[in-house]
């Protein structure tokens, strides 16, 4: 770290309190005219307040994939602790995978202020316009069996909630499984969870995050208009760099759980679940929609519906829910 990276750490451990220019001198081995020229360069990026007293006070962080911010608040760790922030990009995950490829993958954060070719569930697009939303991916490399993939998209939903709930603990999320992020009843975010897998098993997952932040000018593609929204339209919008860390904190943290149970993770996913008896439509693999309803998600991350022929245990697919604007 260099010494105006140290600086920023100080301000951001003491956010929205005053620190004593001279203290971090001190702190530092520095002279207190050093400290003003660290200052200085920082506030071109954020906003610091200098107080009469001679101390500095850390106000706003920019809205901006700021590497030192990210690293400072991010700490040590294994996910996510190696981060490559990019101007621009196809794809967030199309770049985890080529870095996987080199051997460079595990643990790596991949962010992007735009995606030329950001790939959603499905084939789908994704549109991610400069410096409009968190275009982000993880690569984790859990061991486990092919078969449980389809929880670590769980995992995922629940570490994106977590944070952004550490943002605003009242923000109305709710999940629909397997991964979708809706806020008051519209998509917020998407995830798109990829895999570098052989006959020996699972080698990387790349978990590809989209979240909304800002309404684009103009609003949205007509096709997703009533059903897209930007998290700004509810609640003062965190940086990026302050959200990527919260998120990457949030998967290690529920990795780590896993290790003992995927319980404990499928609670945690579940706290974020629309109510049991919603009608839901469920999409078989050829996109044949059914009607039933939710009646839950159980600890290994299935779904469960109620049809006309029963209960049914689902492990892969997708449902719609019905809102405001038809099925969500
Ligand atoms: C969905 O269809 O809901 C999933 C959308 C996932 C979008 C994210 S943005 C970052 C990462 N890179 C991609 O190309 N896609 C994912």
């Amino acid at each position: 770290m260099s010494t105006r990276d140290d600086i920023l750490q100080m301000l951001l451990e003491h956010r929205g309190e005053t620190v004593s220019g001279e203290w971090m001198s001190d702190q530092l081995g520095i002279s207190r005219a050093a400290v003003c020229a660290h200052i200085r360069v920082l506030r071109g990026e954020m906003e610091i307040q200098s107080k009469t007293n001679g101390g500095y006070c850390l106000r706003a962080l920019p809205d901006i994939l700021h590497p030192a911010v990210y690293r400072t608040l991010r700490g040590s760790g294994e996910i996510g602790s190696r981060a490559l922030f990019l101007p621009e990009v196809d794809s967030t995950n199309a770049e985890a995978k080529r870095r996987c490829i080199d051997g460079r993958g595990a643990g790596l954060l991949v962010a992007a202020d735009t995606q030329s070719a950001g790939r959603g569930r499905k084939g789908r697009t994704w549109v991610s316009a400069p410096g409009q939303g968190l275009w982000m991916s993880l690569v984790v490399k859990p061991s486990i069996d092919l078969s449980e993939v389809q929880k670590v998209t769980l995992l995922t939903a629940a570490a994106v909630c977590d944070a952004l709930r550490q943002c605003d603990a009242a923000l109305p999320l709710q999940v629909k499984w397997p991964n979708d992020i809706l806020l008051n009843g519209k998509k917020l975010c998407g995830i798109l969870c990829e895999m570098i897998s052989d006959l020996d098993g699972v080698h990387f997952v790349i978990l590809g995050i989209g979240i909304n932040l800002h309404t684009p000018p103009g609003g949205f593609a007509p096709d997703i208009a009533d059903k897209a929204t930007a998290l700004e339209e509810y609640t003062a919008c965190p940086g990026r760099a302050e959200l990527a860390a919260a998120i990457s904190k949030k998967v290690e943290e529920y990795l780590k759980i896993w290790e003992t149970g995927f319980a404990p993770v499928a609670r945690a996913y579940r706290q974020y679940l629309m109510p049991a008896g919603t009608p839901v439509r469920v999409m078989g693999y050829d996109g044949t929609p059914r009607e039933a309803v939710f009646a839950g998600v159980d600890d290994d991350g299935g779904l469960l519906v109620d049809t006309q022929t029963g209960r049914e245990r689902i492990i892969s697919g997708e449902i719609a829910v019905r809102g405001r604007n038809g099925y969500v």
